[in-house]
């Protein structure tokens, strides 16, 4: 039986009689709009767990003004029949005035991190990101916190925030889930028009080429590299590019040379979307 909570003290009233020694809980912070991606961290939770906790909440801490908050799609009850269907334990679908009641004041910002590659054009979101999941953590307490790599300087940083803070719970890297033609599975994807949902897999085969030079070409250096990334979204009709990046893997900061592991991460804008992706490369050893 899946059971619907709205309130704080709802879900603490359920884990307090839910909890036991040795039973483990999973936890799934989701902002809804479920689909394959999503599902996938559901899934994993629930056959890794004695207990799996999908949240439901389009957090508005992590918008900007101007964003899409208002438009965020909201499809609760397909969301709550896919969490029936995965047999998922509690829903948790909090209101935003009960995540922030009336005089809320307390953030949690991870330095750094959370300025680079989005945080340059959204300065605030991960901000929002890191407060709520750390809500989040404290009210279920979970054994684990599944998290796709899609959103990867999202997991990152909240791998850094847990480290740093000695939470206790276990971060879990879900793979990211794709479209047959390769775009990535996002809540936001239904933003565009069926024009642009045909240019859209262009992030995909850009991230392919990046991966092909760097693993089959050789190329390491990072200009090389980006140039071809750049120019194969731009066959994207009206795709406008946020940043095309290469990183290190933990610290995401930019690298000139790709000498071991590395992380393409794209951003760009199609008509009312701002998609991201990325993909992990490896250099290839010298022989
Ligand atoms: P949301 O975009 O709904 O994503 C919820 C989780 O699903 C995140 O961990 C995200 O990385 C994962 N996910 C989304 N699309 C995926 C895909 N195509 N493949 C694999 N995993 C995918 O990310 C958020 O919500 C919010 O920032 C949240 C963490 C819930 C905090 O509000």
């Amino acid at each position: 039986m899946t059971k619907s909570v709205t309130t704080c003290a709802g879900l603490k009233r359920y884990l307090r009689r839910a909890r036991r020694p040795g039973r483990t809980i999973g936890l799934v912070p989701t902002m809804g709009a479920l689909h394959e991606g999503h599902l996938s961290l559901v899934r994993r939770s629930v056959a890794e767990n004695d207990r799996t906790i999908v949240s439901i909440f389009v957090n508005p801490t992590q918008f900007s003004p101007g964003e899409d908050l208002a438009r965020y799609p909201r499809p609760l009850a397909r969301d709550l029949a896919a969490c029936r269907r995965a047999r998922v334990n509690v829903v948790f679908i909090p209101t935003p005035e009960e995540m922030y009641p009336q005089g809320f004041t307390t953030h949690l910002e991870v330095d750094r991190l959370s300025k680079l590659l989005c945080g340059r054009s959204r300065p605030t979101h991960f901000r929002g990101v890191t407060t709520v999941c750390t809500k989040l953590f404290g009210l279920c307490e979970p054994d684990r916190a599944y998290f796709g790599e899609k959103d990867y300087q999202q997991l990152v940083i909240i791998r850094r925030m847990v480290a740093d803070l000695d939470m206790n719970v276990e971060i879990v890297a879900c793979p990211e889930v794709r479209e047959p033609d390769g775009l990535a599975m996002s809540s936001r994807n239904r933003y565009l028009t069926a024009e642009e949902r045909r240019e859209a897999p262009a992030l995909y085969r850009s991230l392919v080429e990046a991966k092909r030079l760097v693993e089959e070409e050789g190329t390491t250096a990072v200009r090389d590299v980006t140039r071809a990334v750049r120019k194969l979204i731009r066959t994207a009709q009206g795709a406008r590019i946020d940043y095309v990046s290469v990183v290190h893997p933990d610290t995401l900061e930019a690298i000139d040379v790709i000498t071991g592991e590395a992380v393409v991460a794209v951003a760009v804008y199609l008509g009312k979307a701002r998609l991201i992706d990325n993909m992990k490369v490896k250099a290839r050893k010298k022989t």
